[in-house]
């Protein structure tokens, strides 16, 4: 069975990660050392920083996933900032901000970052759309399922199963699995 280290102390995407690749045949062990994350508007060099960084430290193939939601209305606040505004401020006070906005739109995006020692990081993206909705609804997921609405029910009504079918981490999960059929 093919392994693979994911470097990432947050145990939902974790579970999730595992439970797509798993399926496929590959073992994902967690690590959860961390790295320091760059600051910059796009997740893509965020990911790719990270990979590259826990590579070299534990001279192993590893994946990182670098993640946020982009909402419209606040300029795609709070996009890489997420995990800091989700832990300070909360799901409650993210609503309290759109309280007036009536442009609800917003995305999901998951940065796959993936590099093997001496060679260069890769990247794989994947974005759902949907809502910011006016509640928090359901139990499922972690995070900001929630608030995010995908068509009339929330990520976090969805359950793990559900959200993983069509979830941004599981399309770019997808493109890394590609990659992988094709070059490992
Ligand atoms: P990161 O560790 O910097 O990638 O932070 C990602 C943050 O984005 C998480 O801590 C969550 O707040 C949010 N996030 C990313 N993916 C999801 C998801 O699938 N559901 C809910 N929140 C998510």
């Amino acid at each position: 069975m093919r392994k693979i280290v994911f470097v990432t102390g947050n145990s939902g995407k974790f579970r999730e990660i595992k439970a797509i690749l798993e399926k496929r045949g590959i073992e994902v062990l967690q690590n959860t050392d961390g790295y320091p994350e760059l600051q910059e508007d796009d997740l893509e060099p965020i990911a790719a920083d990270g990979a590259r960084l826990s590579c070299e430290k534990l001279g192993l193939s590893v994946m990182v996933d670098d993640s946020g939601l982009f909402i419209d209305a606040l300029n795609g606040f709070p996009g890489p900032y997420s995990a800091f505004v989700e832990d300070h401020l909360g799901n409650p006070k993210v609503l309290k901000l759109m309280e007036d906005e009536e442009n609800r739109r917003a995305y999901f995006k998951s940065v796959i970052g993936y590099c093997e020692p001496g060679k260069e990081p890769l990247t794989f993206t994947g974005i759902v759309e949907g809502n910011i909705g006016y509640e928090e609804k359901g139990k499922g997921g972690f995070g900001y399922d929630p608030i995010f609405l995908y068509g009339d029910r929330t990520f976090g009504e969805m359950g793990d199963e559900e959200k993983n079918k069509v979830s941004h981490r599981k399309r770019a999960v997808d493109k890394f699995v590609e990659w992988i059929d094709s070059n490992l």
